[in-house]
């Protein structure tokens, strides 16, 4: 497996529409994608983009706030009240062949390969595997977009 890019820092929210407020007012941001619902990952989902000089896609802050009651963010939530950065995400050429990489190496994998905010195949590994970090490998969107 060949790391790829950063596609994005997964910052979890209590509140989407405060953190969008924070991210254009404190921040200056000025692209930042209409917020919708992951239902079947239990979060509401909105992605900051940030530029680059060559005019290629930057990496983004994907901005997770929790959705239903059994959300698996809100326990993250609990523990950092205030949000917080909650994983990194990189992606990969290859998705199956970089979960057997990981698998190969005795990684966690924390539960299937399933379809990301992105619409193309991710999964995720175990932090306690990771340095410390959640980390969500995800295959290139086809055409190297978002
Ligand atoms: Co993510």
């Amino acid at each position: 497996m060949k790391l790829g890019r950063l596609n994005h820092i997964g910052v979890a929210t209590p509140c989407i529409a405060e953190s969008i407020v924070f991210y254009r007012k404190t921040m200056g941001a000025t692209d930042i994608v209409e917020p919708f619902d992951l239902p079947e990952q239990g979060v509401k989902v909105c992605f900051v983009n940030t530029p680059t000089s060559s005019g290629m896609n930057g990496t983004q802050i994907e901005l997770i706030e929790p959705l239903g009651e059994t959300s698996a963010i809100r326990s993250f939530l609990e523990k950092n009240p205030l949000g917080g950065q909650h994983h990194l995400c990189y992606e990969v050429e290859d998705i199956a062949a970089a979960r057997e990489w990981f698998e190969r190496q005795g990684k966690r994998i924390l539960g299937p390969t399933r379809i990301g905010a992105h619409g193309t195949p991710i999964f995720f590994v175990h932090p306690k595997d990771m340095m410390g970090q959640l980390t969500e490998i995800m295959e290139t969107p086809k055409g190297g977009g978002h």
